[in-house]
């Protein structure tokens, strides 16, 4: 998911999604006074045939309770298998209730919810993204086949979490006089680049190999349009599963997308007890930077900033301008590492300095056409080139880490390998730019066969190169 680069204006079938969701919820609480126990209509469609259960069985087979994580204490962390999809994004299978049910999770370390398709009324709306099934079904957690489900009371400070610590004076029906309150947390609706999600607050245990977390908040989401599976928020708000969990460290290794849709996974390892400085080894680190405070802009409290300082394309410096750098007090500008996002994006500035690096340096004529329909650019036809070469891309952080991109992560290969492309994105070519936000989002595709650990004890980021599989 592309984090939201600047409020997102609500989409025309909003209205329309918000009456179904009130619709939803006269369903689910008919009386504010209701039990707050979820528990949904007696109607009970049968479960459509679920195509992930192979891979969630997969999923509970290959839950590694000790893959090695590179610490020097050798402290308990808990290691999760990590899937990548043609869609562009990693998942990860987490467990939640009593009894465990366990889901795909997209992980998205630039967004801070943790949400999963629920109940058995579940819609989604444009959420066929399986390439190998297009007609398959996003699974879904079904609230009362667990014990432990209970839907956040508005007055737990937990509800200020998504709505803000205003949201109490909205608990109508829980005066100070009345302490037996039911009523919920208001609905949730969360907008992404290009999708919604709403529904429910929960309170559930979340079950990690060796331990259940108890009152891990977690949404549960009726409606959504354009999601392919639910969302593992690990920015740095306090919903995200890294914060509810305490992380001090918590770490990657991005597979390469060959495996896009294959059993294969690599691993995410969480660790909540590290509690060293120390550095691991072979890692080269930067700092994070530290996240712009904006009235109205709470997503960029979520990213996590990186001082990215320049670009090299085949070993010229590409430098970019120092506003970008650096966020303003607008909060715009700087680069943020994101999980979620795919192709890496450039603000058009940044981007036409590099695109231009590249065209000076290839050699090979432009596959205009290539770029026409791929949206790429810049694209060459190396048709026919013995040796065809393609410039190093580099980039340099602050404190010295340079990020030496494998040819395989920004470059894609078309038509028979006679053609390839840039695969950084940017906007304001066709249409208008993006306002706001980042200057520079790192992406996954650009992340593979990296192993990269967030530090949150230190503020550190860590990487290096290394075979995820
Ligand atoms: C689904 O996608 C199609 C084509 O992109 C679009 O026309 C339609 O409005 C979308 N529907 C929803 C509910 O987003
Ligand atoms: C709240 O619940 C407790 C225990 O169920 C009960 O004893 C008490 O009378 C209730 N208070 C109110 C104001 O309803
Ligand atoms: C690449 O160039 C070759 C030779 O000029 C041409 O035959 C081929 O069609 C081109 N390929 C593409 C995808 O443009």
């Amino acid at each position: 998911m592309p984090p939201p680069l600047s409020s997102p204006a609500p989409s025309p079938s909003l209205p329309c999604f918000l009456s179904l969701l009130s619709l939803f919820f006269s369903l689910v609480s008919s009386s504010p006074n209701s039990p707050i126990t979820l528990s949904l209509s007696a109607s009970k469609p049968s479960p459509p045939p679920d195509p992930y259960r192979n891979l969630r069985h997969l999923v509970s087979a290959s839950l590694i309770r000790a893959r090695h994580l590179k610490n020097p204490k050798n402290t308990p962390t808990s290691t999760t298998p990590l899937f990548t999809h043609s869609y562009g994004a990693y998942s990860i299978p987490l467990s939640f209730g009593t009894p465990p049910q366990t889901l795909p999770l997209i992980m998205d370390t630039g967004s801070d919810l943790v949400w999963f398709p629920c109940t058995h009324r579940y819609v989604c709306r444009n959420c066929s993204f399986s390439t190998s099934n297009p007609s398959s079904n996003i699974p879904s957690f079904i609230p009362k086949s667990s014990s432990s489900s209970k839907v956040l009371s508005c007055v737990n400070p937990k509800c200020g979490w998504i709505h803000g610590s205003k949201v109490q004076s909205r608990c109508r029906d829980c005066e100070p006089t009345s302490p037996n309150c039911t009523q919920i947390c208001p609905p949730y609706i969360i907008f992404y680049g290009s999708g919604i999600t709403g529904g429910i607050m929960l309170s559930e245990t979340l079950d990690l190999p060796g331990k259940g977390i108890p009152d891990f908040i977690v949404g549960c989401s009726v409606l959504s349009t354009r999601q392919p599976a639910g969302i593992s928020g690990f920015g740095r708000g306090p919903p995200s599963l890294p914060s509810q969990l305490g992380l001090k460290k918590f770490s990657y290794c991005l597979l390469s997308r060959r495996y896009d849709d294959t059993t294969e996974s690599s691993s995410l390892v969480l660790d909540g007890e590290s509690d060293s400085g120390e550095k691991t080894a072979g890692l080269n680190y930067t700092p994070f930077v530290q996240n712009p405070k904006v009235a109205g802009k709470y997503a960029f409290s979520v990213y996590y900033y990186l001082g990215l300082r320049y670009i090299t394309v085949g070993g010229k410096h590409v430098k970019i301008p120092y506003k970008y750098l650096i966020p303003g007090a607008d909060g715009d500008g700087g680069t943020i590492i994101d999980s979620g996002t795919t192709f890496t994006y450039m603000k058009g500035e940044i981007f036409e300095l590099v695109a231009t690096e590249f065209e000076k340096q290839v050699q090979s004529k432009r596959a205009t056409e290539v770029e026409g329909i791929t949206g790429l650019r810049p694209c060459f036809n190396i048709s026919g080139l013995k040796t065809p070469s393609f410039p190093e891309l580099t980039l340099k952080f602050k404190g010295g880490a340079e990020m030496e991109l494998p040819l395989t992560n920004y470059v894609a290969f078309l038509g028979g390998d006679d053609v390839v492309c840039l695969t950084i994105v940017t906007d304001g070519v066709a249409g208008k730019e993006f306002a706001g936000g980042p200057a520079i989002i790192l992406g996954n595709f650009q992340q593979q066969n990296f192993y990269v650990e967030y530090d949150l004890r230190n503020e550190r980021l860590g990487f290096r190169r290394q075979s995820c599989k």
